[in-house]
This record gives structure tokens, C-alpha cells and sequence, in this order.
């Protein structure tokens, strides 16, 4: 046994070597000065400029949740656990390439204004050629900074300031699945969105990230350049973004019968159908964010009666209907507190159903820091196109008013648990609960 214990304890710490160290061979490689700020690019790319400052590509060094859990978090777990050593330092590969590939790390304080805080920047964005190997995944990208721009249009005028060189790649979700693919160091997908979109079924279809978080609309690329009609939007909003959120599911709640007397149960089914993702919902930073349906009935009285979803039995089910649960109990070891007995697991009304799939650390407790990720638990997101059916069972409480009955289902959305938030005093704006969409149908009580 003891030998067991032995020989996986090597096997992780190979893992997590092979992992940290595997594209470092592009560290040091280049310098901040050999990329132009976004300003620069702003003199002629007006439009595209203030388009990507109000996406979180602009900040996603420096936005303040990314901030707290970068410093106060993985560099914590880096200096605190010697199995972790370096981990901290492949967030920089996709939130502030520029400081990665200067081997800047950590990289200044945001606060200090340092050009880390350039973060996803145009210029880093164009300078990609390629990927190595055949999985777009952990920054594997090819970079070349220099006075070539790479894109998909040449473009009708040519730009007094650089060349162009187009490649067909920027038109591929394969692109964005450099940084939008992650694995662990114990070689768990903890990030999957472009694998989510190739197993869905837009990828066949043709249909790429590009064509819904950049659409293509009648524009100048430049302001001194030819106006097209496909001009590629630098918009990349989306889960911050409450607009591209609300209507993601479409809800329809129908009674198994339109007139009950108190004492008799009533069945709600519940469809969920996903109408706008390409991905599943959610995706990416899938071990902070939370969706749930929460249904209640409200009499003709006023008085409101929470029901909980029925159970399916399936394998992890406990993971998706909502508990009074601990988990994240490994967030002590970066925080320096011994035996932590972590925090609520969730903080919605108990028994509503939840739409997430877990991440366990080593020790099997749900953990929210993606590197410590060993394994996955029951995947019960909604994936693209995808209509999941809930039902939810309602025995009519003898005291219940006559007349109307009204069901209301609610779906909600947040990007980042309530219990972590609070505890690491991250702004509220990044745990509010955001509406994803709603629905009300009414039956008839009978005295
Ligand atoms: C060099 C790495 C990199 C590449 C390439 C990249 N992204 Fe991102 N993207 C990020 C990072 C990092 C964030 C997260 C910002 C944060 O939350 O701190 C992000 C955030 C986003 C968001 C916003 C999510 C939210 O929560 O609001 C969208 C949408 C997005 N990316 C789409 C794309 C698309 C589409 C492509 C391909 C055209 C792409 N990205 C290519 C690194 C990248
Ligand atoms: C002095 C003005 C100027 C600056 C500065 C500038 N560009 Fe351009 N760029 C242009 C013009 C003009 C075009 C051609 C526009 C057209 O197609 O009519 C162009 C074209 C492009 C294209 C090809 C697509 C197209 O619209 O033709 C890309 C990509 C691009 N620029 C990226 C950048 C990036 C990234 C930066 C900053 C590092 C930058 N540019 C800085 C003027 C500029
Ligand atoms: C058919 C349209 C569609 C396609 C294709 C699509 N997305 Fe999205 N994406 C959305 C919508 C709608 C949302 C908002 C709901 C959500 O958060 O999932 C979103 C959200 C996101 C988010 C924030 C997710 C979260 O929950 O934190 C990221 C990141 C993202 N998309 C990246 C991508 C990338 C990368 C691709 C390609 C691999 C892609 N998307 C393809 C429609 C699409
Ligand atoms: C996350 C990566 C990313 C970032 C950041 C980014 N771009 Fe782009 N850009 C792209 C992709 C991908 C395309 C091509 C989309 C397509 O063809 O579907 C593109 C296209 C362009 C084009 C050509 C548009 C057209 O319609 O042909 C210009 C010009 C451009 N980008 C300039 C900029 C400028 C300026 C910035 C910064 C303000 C910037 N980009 C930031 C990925 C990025
Ligand atoms: C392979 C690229 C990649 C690596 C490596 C990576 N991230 Fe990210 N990170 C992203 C992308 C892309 C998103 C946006 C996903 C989404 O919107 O759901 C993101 C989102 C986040 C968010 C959520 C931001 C928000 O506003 O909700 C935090 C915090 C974060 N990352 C921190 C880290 C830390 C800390 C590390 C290192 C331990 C790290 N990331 C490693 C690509 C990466």
C-alpha cells in the first residue's frame, strides 16, 4: 500500500513537471518592447480598439476577480505547496501573453499600471500564426511579433505602418481554442469550449466562435481604409456581458392538468432548451460559474411555496441539486489556513436544480482552483441545442388559497460562486445573480 501511495505521489509530481514545463520553451523569447501597445493600433483601429477596451480580453490580467485569484491564489499555492511550484506561471500564457513571453512572473502589480495590464492585446492576437501539435490547447500558440499582421482579409488598402499577411486560421474556431482549451497539470480538461463546440452541432455546420462573439457587420476595418460588408466586430462579450446571457435558455413549464383541489399533486414539466450557444452552458471558467432553476408556485393569497425539483437518480446527482454542502476545503493551503473547512458548496434555495459539472482536487473535495483539478464529476450542463426536461412534483398543501395558482420558473446565472466571493471580498458585481430567462403558467384550485 505504502508503496502504492509511493509510486503515485511520483506519478503526480512527473505529471505536474511535464505539464508546467511544457511550452516554457517559449519564455524569454521575446520582450514587451516587441509588441505595439493597443494604442498604437488605435490611431487607425478606432472602432475595434474601443469594441475589445470594453471586453474583458482587455483586462483579463488586471479585472479584479482575475487579479485576486492569480495573486492571492495560485502564486499562494506555487509558494506554499512545493508540488505546485510554477503553476501560477501558465495563467500569464493566456491572460497576459506579453509578460509570459518576457518571463515576467509574477507580473507586476496591476495597480502600478505595468504592461502586463495590456493583457489579450491586439498585437498579441495578430502576431498568432498557428498552434504546435494538434490540439489547440494551454497558449500552444506560434507567435511571431514583428511588422507583419497576421489576418483573414488582406484588405483593399494597404496600411502605411505594417504588412499583412492573411491565413486562413483566423477564421477557425481552432484559433480561439488556444486559450480556450485548458488542461491541468494532472491532465483533466478543466477547460473545454472550443472541444464543446467540435463535439456540438454548429462545428459541422460551419458555424465558429468568431461568427458569434465576432459577427460580421457593414464597417471601415481602419479609418482611413475600404468599408466592407463583413467587417469582423471585436465584441468577444460574453459572460459578463447581461444581455448575451438573458434568453440563453428557453423555458416552458406545463402542468399535467389545469384544475386541481387541495390535497391532489400536480406534475410540472419543465423544458430547457439552449437556442444560443455553441459551446454548453456554461462553459469555460465552469468551476466558478453556476446556472439554476428555481420554481415555486404563489397562490390566489399571495403565499408562495418553493418546490424542489424531483431527483432522477443518476450517478453524482447529489452535485446538481442545490445543499447545505462544504467543498473548496484545498483554498486553505493557499490561504495559509490549516484544516480549512471550506465554504458553502452553494448558496441557492435548497433543492433547486443545478446545471454545472464539479471539479475534485486530488482529494476528491470539490475544488474552484482549476489547477488543482484531478478529476471531473457529472457533467449535467446544457449543451448546444440541447433540451433538458426536469419535473417538478407540487401536493397542493391543504391550507392552499382557491381560486388561481401560479408557477414561476426562474433561471439564474452567476459567474462566480456566492460563498467564494464573499469570502474573498470580490466586488459583488462578479456573484450577482444574473437572469438567463423566466416563465409563468397558472392552474385552477378548486375548494
Ligand atoms: C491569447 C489567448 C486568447 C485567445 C487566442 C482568445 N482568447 Fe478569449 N479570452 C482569453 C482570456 C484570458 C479571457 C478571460 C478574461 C478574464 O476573464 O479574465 C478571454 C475571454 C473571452 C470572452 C469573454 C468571456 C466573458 O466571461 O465575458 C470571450 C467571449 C472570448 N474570450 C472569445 C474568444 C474568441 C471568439 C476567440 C477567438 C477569435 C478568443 N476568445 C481567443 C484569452 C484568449
Ligand atoms: C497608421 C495607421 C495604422 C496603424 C497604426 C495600424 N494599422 Fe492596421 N491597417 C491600417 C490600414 C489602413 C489597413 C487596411 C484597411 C483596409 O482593409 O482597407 C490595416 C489593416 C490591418 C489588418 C488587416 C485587415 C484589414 O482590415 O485589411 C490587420 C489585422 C491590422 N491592420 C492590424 C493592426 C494591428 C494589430 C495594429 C497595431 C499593432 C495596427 N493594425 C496598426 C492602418 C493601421
Ligand atoms: C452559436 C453561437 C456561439 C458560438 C458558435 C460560440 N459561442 Fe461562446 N457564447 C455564446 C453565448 C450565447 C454565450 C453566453 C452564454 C454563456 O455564457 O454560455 C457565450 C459565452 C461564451 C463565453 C463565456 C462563457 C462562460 O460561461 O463563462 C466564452 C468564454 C465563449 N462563449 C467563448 C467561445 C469560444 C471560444 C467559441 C468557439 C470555440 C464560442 N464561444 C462559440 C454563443 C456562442
Ligand atoms: C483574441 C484575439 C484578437 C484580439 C485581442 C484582437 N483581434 Fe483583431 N482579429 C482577430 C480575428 C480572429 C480576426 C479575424 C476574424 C475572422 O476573419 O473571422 C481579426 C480581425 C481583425 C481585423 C480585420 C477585420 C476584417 O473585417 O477583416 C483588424 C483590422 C483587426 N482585427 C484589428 C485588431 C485591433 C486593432 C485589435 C485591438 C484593438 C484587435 N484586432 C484585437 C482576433 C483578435
Ligand atoms: C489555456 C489558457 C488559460 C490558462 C492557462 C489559464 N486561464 Fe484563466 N481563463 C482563460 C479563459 C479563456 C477564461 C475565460 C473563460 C470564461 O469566460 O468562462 C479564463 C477565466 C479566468 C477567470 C475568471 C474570470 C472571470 O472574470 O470570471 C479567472 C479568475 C482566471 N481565469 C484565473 C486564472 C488563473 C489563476 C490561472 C492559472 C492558475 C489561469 N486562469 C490559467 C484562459 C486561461
Amino acid at each position: 500500500m505504502k508503496k502504492l501511495i509511493r509510486y503515485s505521489v511520483l506519478g503526480i509530481c512527473f505529471l505536474v513537471l511535464v505539464s508546467f514545463s511544457f511550452h516554457s520553451y517559449q519564455v524569454q523569447k521575446y520582450d514587451y518592447d516587441d509588441f505595439e501597445t493597443p494604442g498604437y493600433c488605435n490611431q487607425c483601429h478606432d472602432l475595434f480598439y474601443q469594441q475589445w477596451d470594453q471586453a474583458l480580453m482587455s483586462d483579463a490580467y488586471n479585472h479584479h476577480w482575475d487579479e485576486i485569484e492569480y495573486f492571492e491564489l495560485a502564486v499562494a499555492h506555487s509558494e506554499n505547496d512545493p508540488d505546485m511550484a510554477g503553476v501560477h506561471e501558465g495563467c500569464n500564457g493566456c491572460h497576459t501573453p506579453m509578460a509570459y513571453l518576457a518571463g515576467d512572473m509574477p507580473p507586476p502589480d496591476p495597480k502600478t499600471g505595468p504592461r502586463a495590464n495590456e493583457s489579450v492585446s491586439c498585437d498579441v492576437c495578430h502576431s498568432i500564426k498557428g498552434f504546435t501539435g494538434d490540439v489547440p490547447f494551454n497558449h500552444n500558440y506560434i507567435i511571431e511579433p514583428g511588422k507583419t499582421k497576421f489576418s483573414s482579409r488582406k484588405g483593399k488598402t494597404s496600411s502605411p505602418n505594417h504588412e499583412i499577411d492573411t491565413t486562413a486560421f483566423y477564421t477557425q474556431a481552432e484559433f480561439c481554442g488556444i486559450c480556450h482549451n485548458e488542461k491541468s497539470p494532472f491532465g483533466v480538461w478543466v477547460k473545454s469550449t472550443h472541444l464543446e463546440l467540435k463535439e456540438g452541432p454548429y462545428y459541422e455546420e460551419g458555424v465558429v466562435c468568431q461568427d458569434c462573439h465576432m459577427p460580421e457587420a457593414p464597417a471601415k476595418t481602419a479609418k482611413m481604409g475600404a468599408r466592407y460588408n463583413d467587417a469582423k466586430m471585436h465584441l468577444f462579450n460574453g459572460a459578463h456581458d447581461p444581455g448575451k446571457i438573458r434568453g440563453t435558455v428557453e423555458i416552458r413549464m406545463t402542468p399535467d392538468r389545469q384544475e386541481l383541489v387541495p390535497g391532489e399533486p400536480v406534475v410540472l414539466t419543465v423544458t430547457l432548451y439552449n437556442q444560443k450557444t455553441g459551446h454548453k452552458f456554461p462553459t469555460g471558467s465552469v468551476e466558478d460559474r453556476i446556472v439554476w432553476l428555481h420554481v415555486e408556485a404563489t397562490d390566489e393569497k399571495g403565499n408562495v411555496y418553493h418546490i424542489p425539483v424531483d431527483p432522477k437518480g443518476f450517478e453524482g446527482e447529489e452535485y446538481t441539486i442545490a445543499g447545505e454542502e462544504l467543498a473548496y476545503q484545498d483554498m486553505g493551503v493557499p490561504l495559509g489556513i490549516e484544516n480549512f473547512e471550506g465554504l458553502r458548496r452553494e448558496m441557492v434555495p435548497l433543492g433547486d436544480r443545478i446545471f454545472r459539472m464539479p471539479y475534485f482536487d486530488p482529494q476528491g473535495r470539490m475544488t474552484m482552483m482549476q489547477w488543482n483539478t484531478d478529476s471531473l464529476g457529472v457533467d449535467y450542463r446544457i449543451g448546444p441545442r440541447e433540451t433538458k426536461v426536469e419535473t417538478y412534483t407540487f401536493e397542493l398543501p391543504y391550507e392552499i388559497a382557491p381560486g388561481t395558482l401560479t408557477f414561476r420558473a426562474v433561471m439564474k446565472y452567476r459567474l462566480l460562486l456566492k460563498s467564494v466571493g464573499q469570502y474573498l471580498e470580490v466586488p459583488e458585481e462578479e456573484y450577482q445573480a444574473m437572469l438567463v430567462n423566466e416563465q409563468e403558467t397558472t392552474v385552477t384550485v378548486y375548494p
